[in-house]
C-alpha cells in the first residue's frame, strides 16, 4: 500500500453490486483509495484539481496512443483545435434537423402499453443511428449494434483476448469507411469522415491510422455513453413523474435538466492519470508514476459541493457539474452529445402522454466501466 493509502477493489461482487452506493460510502471514509490498477480520488476537489493539472497528471496513461485522449501539452494542444472545429454551434445547428428527423422516427415506431427497455430499445437503436448520421455510416446500423452487443460482452467478461478481438472488429469497420471515402476520391461525400482525411497537422494530412483513432474515440466509446445517459434520463423521468410533467410543459429546460440527472447517476465513471513527478493529494503522497482514476461519478455526488447528492437542482449545480470532465481534455463532443440527448427525450416526451417504470419488473444496473443502467424496464403510453 502506498504511503498509507487506504484499499479498495472496485471490481468486487460487493462494489460491483451498488457502484453508485459504494462511491459515496468510500468519498465519506477516505478521499483517495488504492487497487492493484491505481490510486482512485473520489472527491470533486481532488478530481478537478488533478484534471485541471494536466503537467503532473498526464493522460499518457494508456498502453496505445489514443487521439486526442492520451497526448499532453503542445502536441494534445494541436489535435484539440482540429477536433474543436467539428463541434461548432454552426456544424451543431446545421446537423439538428437530421437527428431530429432520426428520434422521431425512432420514438414513433416504439410500441405503446407493452413493455420496453429504454437501454436496448431506445438508448442503443438512437445513439448508433444518430452518430452513424453524423459520420456519415449509412447502412452499417446492424453492424454497430452487433458489435456494441459484443464489445460490452468482452468488456464485462474481462478477457483481453476478446477485449482486443472487439477492438480490431471496430478499427475494420471504420477502415472500410475510410477506404470507400478514398476510392471516391472527389466524389466522396462531405461528411465529418471525408473531411477528417482532408485536415491537415502540422502541415502534413493525417495518417490512416490517426484518423481511425480519431473515429474510435468519437465512436466506439462515446455510442456507449450517449445510449447510457438515455437510460439514465428516462430512468429519472419515469422515477420522477413531477420532473417528467414539468420538462413535458418546459422542454426548453431539458438541456440544464439532462446534465443534471447525469450529475446524480454518472454513467461514464472514470478517466485514467499518469503521476509525472512526486505530489500530495488529500494529505496522501503520490510517487511519479502512479496510475491515478478520476472518479466523475463521485465527484459529481460530493455532499461538499452538491449538499444532498440526490437533489435535483439543474441551475444550481450546472457550475460544479463535472459529467463531461474538465481541464484540457474536458470533453469535445459535448454540444453533440446535448443535442442528441436533448433531441431523443424532447421527441419522446412529444410523442406520449406518460412514461412509467413498468411495475414488477426488475431495473439493472450497468458495472465498471460504466455506470447508470443496463436495464431501464418502462411502459409508455
Ligand atoms: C453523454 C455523453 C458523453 C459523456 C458523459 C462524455 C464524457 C467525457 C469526459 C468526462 C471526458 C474527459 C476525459 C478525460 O478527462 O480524460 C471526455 C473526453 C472526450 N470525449 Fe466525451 N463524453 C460524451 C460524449 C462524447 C461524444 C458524443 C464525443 C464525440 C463524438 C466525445 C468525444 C470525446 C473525446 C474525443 C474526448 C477526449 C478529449 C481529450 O482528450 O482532449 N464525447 N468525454
Amino acid at each position: 500500500m502506498q504511503g498509507g493509502i487506504p484499499a479498495w477493489e472496485p471490481l468486487s461482487a460487493e462494489v460491483l453490486a451498488d457502484q453508485r452506493g459504494s462511491h459515496d460510502r468510500m468519498r465519506a471514509a477516505c478521499p483517495v483509495a488504492q487497487s492493484p490498477r491505481g490510486v482512485t480520488l473520489f472527491r470533486h476537489a481532488d478530481v478537478l484539481a488533478a484534471a485541471s493539472d494536466p503537467v503532473t497528471f498526464s493522460s499518457a496513461a494508456s498502453t496505445f496512443r489514443q487521439i486526442p485522449n492520451s497526448l499532453d501539452g503542445p502536441e494534445h494542444a494541436a489535435y484539440r483545435a482540429l477536433i474543436d472545429g467539428f463541434f461548432t454551434p454552426q456544424r451543431m445547428g446545421a446537423l439538428e434537423p437530421r437527428i431530429r428527423a432520426c428520434a422521431h422516427a425512432l420514438m414513433a415506431a416504439l410500441p405503446r402499453g407493452t413493455l420496453i427497455d429504454a437501454v436496448t430499445d431506445i438508448g442503443y437503436p438512437f445513439a448508433i443511428r444518430a452518430q452513424a448520421d453524423w459520420l456519415g455510416w449509412q447502412g452499417v446500423e446492424v453492424e454497430l449494434l452487433a458489435w456494441l452487443a459484443d464489445s460490452h460482452e468482452a468488456t464485462r467478461s474481462a478477457d483481453r483476448s476478446r477485449t482486443d478481438a472487439a477492438a480490431a472488429a471496430f478499427d475494420d469497420i471504420v477502415a472500410a469507411q475510410i477506404r470507400r471515402r478514398r476510392a471516391l476520391g472527389a466524389a466522396a461525400p462531405r461528411d465529418p469522415t471525408a473531411e477528417l482525411l482532408d485536415v491537415r497537422i502540422c502541415g502534413r494530412p493525417l495518417t490512416d491510422a490517426e484518423v481511425v483513432s480519431i473515429l474510435r474515440n468519437w465512436t466506439a466509446g462515446d455510442l456507449g455513453s450517449i445510449a447510457a445517459s438515455l437510460g439514465v434520463a428516462i430512468h429519472f423521468l419515469a422515477a420522477h413523474p413531477d420532473i417528467q410533467s414539468a420538462l413535458r410543459a418546459a422542454p426548453g429546460e431539458l438541456a440544464p435538466a439532462i446534465d443534471e440527472m447525469l450529475r446524480i447517476d454518472d454513467p461514464f465513471l472514470v478517466n485514467r492519470r499518469v503521476v509525472t513527478a512526486t505530489t500530495r493529494v488529500a494529505g496522501f503522497t503520490l510517487a511519479a508514476g502512479t496510475r491515478v482514476y478520476l472518479n466523475w461519478a463521485s465527484a459529481n455526488r460530493d455532499e461538499r459541493v452538491f449538499g444532498d447528492p440526490d437533489a435535483y437542482q439543474p441551475r444550481e449545480h450546472a457550475r460544479h457539474n463535472l459529467v463531461y470532465g474538465a481541464g484540457v481534455h474536458v470533453c469535445p463532443g459535448r454540444p453533440l452529445a446535448t443535442l442528441e440527448l436533448v433531441v431523443a427525450v424532447e421527441a419522446l416526451l412529444r410523442g406520449t402522454s406518460r412514461i412509467v417504470l413498468a411495475p414488477g419488473e426488475s431495473l439493472e444496473r450497468e458495472t465498471y466501466p460504466s455506470g447508470g443502467w443496463r436495464r431501464v424496464p418502462i411502459l409508455l403510453s
